[in-house]
């Protein structure tokens, strides 16, 4: 069975946010006897020289799009045994970043779901299913049903949109939308692809998608309501039938404390009692911070967004820098979240440490180095960092939203269960003293706390069990 990806970006070649890391690191664990898995992506002039000086030619043609006749080459990357497609035009995806330009995104990414079906006959792959991720890709499941309906090759192809953000939603006026799309006026109703007034391309996938998923059971839960639904609620209650939670995984060798060659020193469930610290040690050194293996020191790795619930943060940051504890925080987002963390750098500059920018290398030595992570969300489809902080023992402070509260089960001093700490209410007194109760538990029963760590450690989220999920959903598709 052919499946194919499409999106806008997938590691390593090119990352945003979470979405790449699961656009790069699923198609991999797929069964491979049963399924042929191939990804395709935009090729942005962004994307590293490394990568692109080793991509091949495979063809090219031209694409009739807005009354013109465009360029559209297809490039090939396999990576890890996997086939990367690229789709070049660089007058599409010649900027400095893959996306952010408001009216020119829409444009870009009509194209983009134009040429990639375009592209499948001319490779020569014939999907059984195709896979789309947000709303870049929303047309495509549209098109599935339309434009492209015609002729054998797509006759029976069935699509699947995963919602990795129902935030991001690709919203413009009907007409701009209409004239990007190159649909028909019949599809701008609000049973289609108008949504309040206004055209919408997420809305378009999840309307004519053959099934929906997003990135955890919780979610999928929560957006059928008015306070996470982003307005798109009604349709996800409407179309609940066909809408199922998979969490994502991690890539575990990727991810792993033992075999990490970015860390200071690896370590792993049996010996991280001794050998962890020096990660800490190694950082604070880096940092500039007072080094001490004992104090309680806090990670904060996240785009730097209001979703991230920064605002909390901010709210008791005072208290939090108050105590005995250290914090380090990476990332990059909206400036006054930015500015605030640089502000509490300078205030504590013993005590906080603002890295205002993204790097990979810093945030695997932030995973291993810390206590915890803190992770406060306003609301989280998936969230990432919490699992790359369980896989390294570095015990996650969460608010119980999303996938936060699906992959971190709170610790239970009683029964003593539990890979992490959390709290249910979007209150900045709640986040305080569930920090300072973790903190408690970290200087006044280590024991418990290694304890903690032994059971975060031991919890699995490779991608093994969510891979399944999906075989299972693209068979169900196939099969009716
Ligand atoms: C988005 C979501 C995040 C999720 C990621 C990958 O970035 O905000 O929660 O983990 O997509 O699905």
């Amino acid at each position: 069975k052919n499946i194919l990806f499409v999106a806008s970006e997938a590691v390593p070649f090119i990352k945003t946010g979470g979405l790449a890391d699961v656009v790069g690191s699923l198609p991999k664990c797929f069964d491979k006897e049963y399924f042929d898995v191939r990804v395709m992506i935009p090729k942005y002039l962004c994307i590293p020289e490394k990568w692109r000086n080793e991509m091949t030619y495979i063809d090219h043609f031209y694409m009739d799009y807005l009354g013109q006749s465009r360029y559209v080459g297809i490039m090939q990357y396999i990576y890890d045994g996997i086939t990367f497609y690229f789709i070049d035009n660089e007058s599409y995806f010649g900027g400095p970043k893959p996306y952010g330009d408001w009216l020119y995104d829409l444009e870009k990414f009509s194209f983009f779901c134009n040429a990639a079906l375009s592209a499948l006959p001319v490779i020569g792959f014939k999907p059984d299913v195709v896979h789309c991720h947000d709303w870049q890709t929303g047309l495509i499941p549209v098109y599935l049903k339309d434009r492209f309906r015609g002729g054998e090759f797509f006759a029976n192809m069935k699509s699947v949109m995963t919602i990795h953000n129902l935030k991001f939603q690709g919203v413009w006026d009907v007409k701009t939308i209409q004239r990007f799309s190159m649909l028909p006026d019949y599809y701008f109703t609000p049973d289609k692809l108008e949504a309040y007034k206004d055209g919408n391309m997420l809305k378009g996938g999840i309307v004519f998608a053959d099934a929906i998923t997003t990135v955890s059971q919780t979610y999928a839960e929560e957006i059928k309501m008015p306070f996470y639904g982003e307005g798109l609620d009604g349709l996800m209650r409407a179309r609940s039938g066909d809408l199922r939670g998979i969490v994502n995984g991690i890539d575990y060798d990727e991810f792993n404390p033992e075999t990490d060659k970015l860390i200071a020193q690896p370590y792993n469930a049996r010996n991280f009692r001794k050998e962890k610290g020096k990660n800490k040690k190694q950082l604070q050194a880096q940092l500039g911070l007072p080094v001490d293996e004992k104090k309680f020191m806090v990670g904060i790795v996240s785009r730097l967004t209001d979703q991230k619930g920064l605002d909390l943060v901010q709210c008791v940051m005072d208290e939090l820098c108050s105590d005995d504890m250290q914090f380090v925080i990476l990332g990059t987002g909206d400036e006054k979240y930015e500015n605030m963390f640089r502000h509490y750098d300078w205030k504590y500059h013993d005590r906080v440490s603002a890295q205002i920018y993204y790097s990979n290398d810093m945030s695997h030595k932030i995973y291993a180095g810390c206590d915890a992570l803190l992770m406060p969300s306003l609301f989280e489809p998936c969230g990432l960092s919490q699992l790359m902080a369980l896989r390294y023992g570095t015990v996650p402070i969460v608010r119980e939203t999303g996938g936060l509260k699906d992959t971190v089960e709170p610790y239970n001093e009683y029964e003593s269960r539990g890979t992490g700490f959390s709290f249910s209410n979007y209150n900045a007194h709640e986040m305080l003293d569930t920090v300072r109760y973790a903190k408690y538990i970290y200087y006044d029963k280590k024991r418990e706390w290694n304890k903690i760590i032994d059971r975060a450690m031991a919890a699995d989220f490779s991608w093994q069990q969510s891979a399944a999920k999906y075989q299972e959903l693209y068979d169900w598709l196939i099969g009716y």
